[in-house]
Order: C-alpha cells, then sequence, then structure tokens
C-alpha cells in the first residue's frame, strides 16, 4: 500500500521542508501580508516551514496552525517558540473536521497540502465555512509537470514521473498547481486569481542551485526511491539513473526550471 501522505515525516523530510520554505521565502510569500487584528488560519502547517515566515510577515495578526499530524504540530510550536514569535498557537486538526465556529477566520493560509488530499475540493469548501464572508484564502502548489530542464533527459523525466505516480496512487495529485483556479472557482470562491511563480536556476545562482534543484526538488524525489521501487513502478537503475540527472543540471552549464502556483479567493 503507498503511504497515505507520501514523503514521510521522517527528519530528511523535516530538513527539506525547511530548505524549501527558506530558498522560496522571496518568491511565494512576499505579497501576503495580514493585517493586525486579523484572524489566519494555517491549514496543515506541518513542521513550522512556512509559519515562521507568516508570523513575521504579519505580526499584529493571529494565526491557529493546525496540522493532523500531532508530531508535526509540536515541531512546529518548537520552531515557534525558538524563533520568539508569540502571535501563533498551534492544535492538532483534520482539515476536513476542524474544530472551529463557522465564519471565525479573516483569512485561510494552505501550502503544499492539497496536492496530498484525496479530495481537495472538499477541503477548500470546507475551510470556505471558516471564513466570514468575504475574507480570503490563499493556496500555493506546485506542479510536477512545469519541471523542465538542461540537458534534458528521459531518465530524469522517468524518475519524476514515478513521484507523481507514486503520489496518485496514494490518492494525491502531484499536477495540481494548474487545476487550482478551477478547484477555487468550483468550491465557490470569488474573484479567484491564480499567480504563477517560476523558479529559474542556473550557475550563476548558487544559492538557488543547492537550496532548489538539490535541495528540495531533487531531494524529493529522491525520497521517494524505496516506495517508488516497492510498488513497481520504476526500477532501481532507472531510478538511480533519473537522480544522476537531475544533478547533472546543476553542474556549471545545467538549468532548472519549476512553477509554483499561487492561488488567493474570497469565500
Ligand atoms: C508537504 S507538507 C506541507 C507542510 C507546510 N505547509 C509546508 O509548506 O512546509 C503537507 C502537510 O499536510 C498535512 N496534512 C495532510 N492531510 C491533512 C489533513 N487532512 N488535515 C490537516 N493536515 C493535513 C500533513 O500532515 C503534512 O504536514
Amino acid at each position: 500500500m503507498p503511504k497515505a501522505y507520501v514523503h514521510g515525516y521522517d527528519q530528511q523530510e523535516h530538513v527539506r521542508l525547511q530548505d524549501q520554505a527558506r530558498t522560496l521565502v522571496d518568491l511565494l510569500h512576499s505579497d501576503t501580508a495580514y493585517p493586525a487584528g486579523s484572524r489566519v488560519l494555517e491549514a496543515g502547517c506541518g513542521v513550522g516551514a512556512q509559519t515562521v515566515t507568516l508570523a513575521k510577515n504579519s505580526p499584529g495578526a493571529s494565526i491557529v496552525s493546525v496540522d493532523i499530524s500531532e508530531d508535526s504540530v509540536s515541531q512546529a510550536e518548537q520552531k515557534i517558540r525558538a524563533a520568539v514569535l508569540t502571535n501563533v498557537c498551534f492544535q492538532q486538526a483534520d482539515i476536513f473536521h476542524l474544530p472551529f465556529t463557522a465564519q471565525s477566520f479573516d483569512h485561510v493560509f494552505v501550502c503544499f497540502v492539497l496536492e496530498h488530499l484525496k479530495e481537495p475540493l472538499a477541503a477548500l469548501q470546507k475551510l470556505k465555512t471558516c471564513l466570514r464572508p468575504g475574507g480570503t484564502i490563499t493556496v500555493i502548489e506546485g506542479d510536477h509537470g512545469s519541471a523542465y530542464f538542461y540537458p534534458d533527459s528521459d531518465a530524469a523525466h522517468a524518475a519524476i514521473d514515478s513521484q507523481v505516480e507514486l503520489q496518485s496512487r496514494a490518492g494525491g495529485n502531484a499536477l495540481i498547481g494548474r487545476s487550482l483556479y478551477p478547484l477555487l472557482v468550483t468550491a465557490g470562491y470569488a474573484e479567484v486569481r491564480v499567480s504563477p511563480r517560476m523558479v529559474y536556476v542556473d550557475s550563476s545562482k548558487p544559492e538557488l542551485v543547492d537550496g532548489f534543484t538539490k535541495k528540495t526538488f531533487t531531494a524529493m524525489i529522491e525520497g521517494v526511491r524505496q516506495s517508488a521501487i516497492e510498488e513497481g513502478i520504476i526500477d532501481p537503475v532507472a531510478f538511480d539513473n533519473g537522480i544522476r540527472a537531475l544533478y547533472r543540471t546543476t553542474e556549471p552549464d545545467g538549468t532548472f526550471c519549476y512553477t509554483f502556483f499561487k492561488a488567493m479567493g474570497k469565500a
């Protein structure tokens, strides 16, 4: 059986989520700040990789961060306490059974969560019930179909595709970024706008070569090696060739592109 949450909860994945958040902070968060006095729900906070930025960018907002994993919530809480941020409280909760009064939040923030859910539309509908009329939702997701690179490599695409297939077998969708607009509209949000956020990496940007191509994207694909092989999706040689080809794009003549999608809508 594939794992329900394809990336798992081990220490390596914890570090990868931190590297991802640190590398992408400007690209993904620069236009997210909530007014003083507003109540914000962060749904699926994980180990708090985005929570620190949310809390710093909106010091006067009151943030409630929840995750289905008790252990992740407690790691997120430690991270926020270590950063001496006092505007976040944490709770273990399932997006589909949220313990909050209807219309009790001004804003909802969801990052890299819908891609793992069997019912992302139902999740968006549930989250909408938490928002006051006119409140906003912000959703950030990736789309692995947006990965292209130089040198191009069938082996690299096969390794990426094995991750997409594994996630699909677990009920998720690693290609969800392109669907955010129809998902939010169908869930009943108004004034939906989607902004693509492209990461372009070449060796003139060594911090992105390291922080994004190696430690975020390739580390994520590498992380599913055992599961993808056990599921019979790809054989070990093909997978390892693909990973080598992804690292090849980090050499001085290599380039790597990936697009995230940031959607906003109103309740
Ligand atoms: C890839 S992590 C992203 C964490 C964080 N938002 C970030 O960007 O670093 C996805 C998170 O969604 C959580 N999750 C999955 N299903 C959930 C559900 N039904 N309710 C709440 N959290 C859920 C997982 O436990 C995991 O921590």
